[in-house]
């Protein structure tokens, strides 16, 4: 079996790399010249756990490949994938569907047989129908169908996360006369090796396919948003955010996951997924509040971290050396797409502090995003704390939990340890002398005293 993927990103590639791997030959198509030389010099343009080894292998077993002519790749492909970024548009919070669109277009004039052209972006109800009109206004000779298979995988996990997946959706057009048994039945053929393993394998029509994935991203960041607003209840009461989360998630019915404190929700899909469900309710004269209020939630709770920071460090950062470690919107990536880190850096650099920045695989995506100065790139997380001031945790690599409390006193000027992912214990930090400040949690040897109140 032959397919094609449009736009080898962060889940064109990984898709792409897994498809090889059941077995079947996969052309991938990759317009960015940089993200495309590295591809094809064997280098992987992305930090993915794994994923160079997964290429590696199936690049040498002659399964995968890479190139720019959409012509070449589409040939002879059952199934076409179109992988390419959604951003959110200027403004207006609608997903921005101008790359898929024109991927749809060229792939049209590309096609020289049947074939299920499918999207794996994440799209807004409608756009396979879009889609559909687009290819058969430039090709009106052609015969083809439509699908809509959302991706879940996870940046960190996403080898994992496609290859053992909790479920797979598939939306096709089940209006059409004689149903969409092609699609359906080439889609089942590459997915052949999860029904191996009995991952469960939904079939629905275009609309929900596309809406569940927006439900499921938009839950997800309603599930962050009220454990966050439980954090800060937390503070106020002296209860232990930790405590409240596996008590409740204990629950079957609730779940242990997703439900960790933290300077609140950014990331490359979380933030424009749940603008974009705004917008679909709104044009679709539905209601979205909770979505609405989750939203609302996160960016009081972004726009209060600076704050917090500030009313740590004493009130001001002017002339003092402030290290952070971790860049990434979340650690086993080196995406920085809407990455807390960035205002919070601005911030920081704007009141007159100096930045010490470490992220383990970040560093070259922060570089464009960072201000261009203010900020000293660290050769790793002791070298950062080296003379700080105050040091701030952004993201929880083990790498920075293996530093102890102890080591962080010598290495550090100053005493203030703000840790916005609560990877240390405030006991710990309390014992070496630091001035510790966790999310939701009392602070150090003051059990029973909300963190307010113990200054
Ligand atoms: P990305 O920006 O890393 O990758 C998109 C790639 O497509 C880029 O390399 C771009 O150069 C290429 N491209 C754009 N137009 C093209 C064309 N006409 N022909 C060939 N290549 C083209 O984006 P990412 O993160 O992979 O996301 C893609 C979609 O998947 C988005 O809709 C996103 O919401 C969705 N998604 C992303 C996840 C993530 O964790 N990153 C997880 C699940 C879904």
């Amino acid at each position: 079996m032959r397919i094609a993927m449009i736009g080898g990103g962060y889940v064109g590639l990984v898709s792409a790399a897994c498809f090889a791997e059941f077995g079947t030959e996969v052309a991938v198509v990759e317009t960015n010249p940089h993200r495309l030389a590295a591809l094809q010099e064997g280098r992987i343009p992305i930090y993915e756990p794994g994923l160079d080894k997964l290429v590696a292998d199936n690049i040498e077993a002659g399964r995968l490949s890479f190139g720019a002519d959409i012509a070449a790749a589409v040939r002879g492909a059952e199934a076409i994938f179109i992988a390419v970024g959604t951003p959110p548009r200027n403004g207006d919070g609608h997903a921005d569907l101008t790359y898929v669109f024109a991927a749809a277009e060229q792939v049209a004039r590309a096609m020289d047989r049947f074939a299920v052209i499918v999207t794996k972006s994440t799209v807004p109800v409608g756009t396979g129908r879009r889609i559909a009109e687009i290819v058969r206004h430039a090709r009106p000779d052609l015969d083809f169908e439509v699908a809509s298979n959302p991706e879940f995988l996870r940046e960190g996990s996403a080898i994992g996360d496609f290859m053992r997946p909790d479920r797979v959706v598939i939306g096709t057009q089940t209006e059409r006369a004689g149903g969409s048994e092609r699609s359906q039945e080439i889609l089942r053929r590459l997915y052949r090796p999860l029904y191996l393993i009995e991952a469960p394998i939904l079939f629905t029509s275009l609309e929900s396919a596309e809406l569940i994935k927006y439900a499921a991203n938009s839950f997800l960041a309603m599930k962050i948003s009220f454990i966050n607003e439980m954090a800060d209840l937390c503070e106020r009461v002296g209860a232990d955010v930790h405590d409240i989360a596996r008590g409740i998630g204990l629950d079957g019915r609730i779940g242990r996951k997703f439900l960790h404190a933290g300077p609140g929700f950014g990331g490359s899909c979380f933030p424009k997924d749940t603008l974009a469900l705004m917008r679909i309710a709104q044009e679709a004269g539905a209601s979205s509040r909770l979505v609405e209020a989750t939203v609302q939630v996160n960016d009081a709770r972004k726009a209060s971290m600076g704050a917090r920071i500030m009313s740590a460090c004493g009130g001001s950062v002017r002339g003092k050396v402030v290290a952070v470690l971790g860049l990434t919107f979340k650690p086993e990536t080196d995406d920085m797409r809407d990455a807390p880190s960035i205002p919070i850096i601005h911030r920081l650099v704007e009141n007159g502090a100096s930045v010490r920045a470490f992220d383990p695989a970040g560093m070259d995506a922060a570089r464009p995003v960072l201000p261009s100065q203010g900020v000293c790139y660290c050769e790793d997380a002791p070298d950062a704390a080296d003379g700080a001031d105050a040091l701030i945790v952004l993201t929880e690599w083990n790498e920075f939990r293996a530093i102890s409390p102890r080591r962080l006193r010598e290495l550090m000027r100053g005493d203030v340890v703000i840790d916005l992912r609560n990877i240390w214990e405030p006991d710990a930090m309390a014992d070496a002398g630091m001035r510790y400040s966790s999310i939701g949690r009392p602070d150090g040897r003051t059990t029973g005293t909300s963190s307010r109140e113990a200054g």
